[in-house]
């Protein structure tokens, strides 16, 4: 993607920031960021001539202004955690859909290419039915699940009544550098690699016997720009297709940080689910293949990053 004008909501955080970093020489980016996780110093340079930053809440900016001359979205802000989407279901739908609907109705205003919009596979639920493939039907367990699934209908909707061009990227367990280890909701890589880094034990809940389908940030950043830039209109998972359990996870971390220290075990979780796989078979049609077999390798680079920030 080159010489175009690129709006990216929460372009401060975890993998917004990637996308961000992987367009900037080629491209005029616009951020919409209220800094609520994101970091400036996650981009490479906050200072680029090519980019404009919007310190704000998205509900608060004017986005027919923001909008004017944009030709593509990556729409990534939103209240990003299950637990506290149960806490505050009201807020969740108010960050997450009312703030995508009043976004898709300025792409329509504006004339936008298309807009990426940053799906879950919570959206799935618990299902068996493994490999998950978008067809099948949403059975969301929370509010998170649901306002992702909601937001996929307004896209799917806008995309029939006004021909706004969408693709929904369903994620799955994304790692990488830049992601939160500091939240009390952080995910099992950072929690794992932080912990090891303390010389403190890291708690796996249930046998560890449970798996899920990794997917590298790098990856999910590329996957964004093939979806922005191909014919393809719809829903597709962004995972690699291979299940790692958490005790196999946290062997490769112990073994790379050359660690002693036994993980300890607590009960299974209310709402864990056993099994998460992806179908990723539709990722060909935005042009998109990932590298499967680099799984330890980007784990050394997180872990890596890891280290220097601690
Ligand atoms: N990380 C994952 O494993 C994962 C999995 C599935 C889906 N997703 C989705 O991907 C997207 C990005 O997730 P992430 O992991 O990078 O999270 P993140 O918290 O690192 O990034 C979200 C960014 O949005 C900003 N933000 C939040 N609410 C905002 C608001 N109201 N107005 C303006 N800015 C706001 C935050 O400051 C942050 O920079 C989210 O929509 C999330 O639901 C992430």
């Amino acid at each position: 993607m080159k010489s175009q004008n690129i709006l990216i909501t929460g372009g401060l955080g975890f993998i917004g920031s990637h996308i961000a970093n992987n367009l900037l020489e080629d491209n005029r980016i616009t951020i919409i960021d209220n800094l609520s996780s994101g970091n400036l110093n996650y981009l490479n340079d906050y200072n680029h001539e090519n980019l404009t930053i919007i310190k704000s809440n998205l509900d608060k900016v004017n986005l027919n202004k923001c909008l004017n001359d944009i030709d593509y979205v990556f729409h990534l802000s939103a209240m990003v955690s299950v637990p506290l989407s149960m806490e505050h279901p009201i807020k969740c739908h108010d960050e997450n859909v009312s703030n995508t609907i009043n976004l898709l109705d300025a792409c329509v205003k504006n004339d936008i290419k298309k807009i990426i919009f940053s799906s879950s596979s919570a959206v799935y639920g618990d299902n068996s039915n493994l490999p998950l493939n978008e067809n099948e039907p949403p059975n969301p367990a929370s509010p998170y699940a649901a306002s992702k699934a909601c937001c996929e209908l307004y896209l799917k909707s806008f995309y029939e009544s006004y021909n706004l061009n969408y693709v929904s990227l369903r994620y799955f367990n994304v790692f990488g550098p830049k992601q939160d280890k500091n939240s009390p909701y952080a995910a099992v890589i950072p929690n794992f690699i932080n912990a090891l880094l303390k010389n403190k034990s890291p708690v796996i809940y249930g046998d560890g016997e449970q798996t899920r389908d990794f997917v590298y940030v790098g990856d999910v950043a590329k996957a964004n720009i093939k979806a922005a830039e191909s014919d393809f209109n719809g829903i597709v998972n962004v995972a690699s297709g291979k299940r790692i359990s958490i005790n196999y996870l946290y062997k490769i971390i112990k073994n790379t940080l050359n660690s002693e220290i036994e993980a300890e075990y607590l009960p299974e979780r209310p709402g864990d689910i056993k099994h998460s796989h992806a179908d990723i078979s539709n990722m060909t049609k935005i042009g998109f293949e990932v590298c499967t077999d680099n799984f330890e390798n980007q784990l050394i680079e997180t872990i890596n990053w890891f280290k220097l920030i601690l």
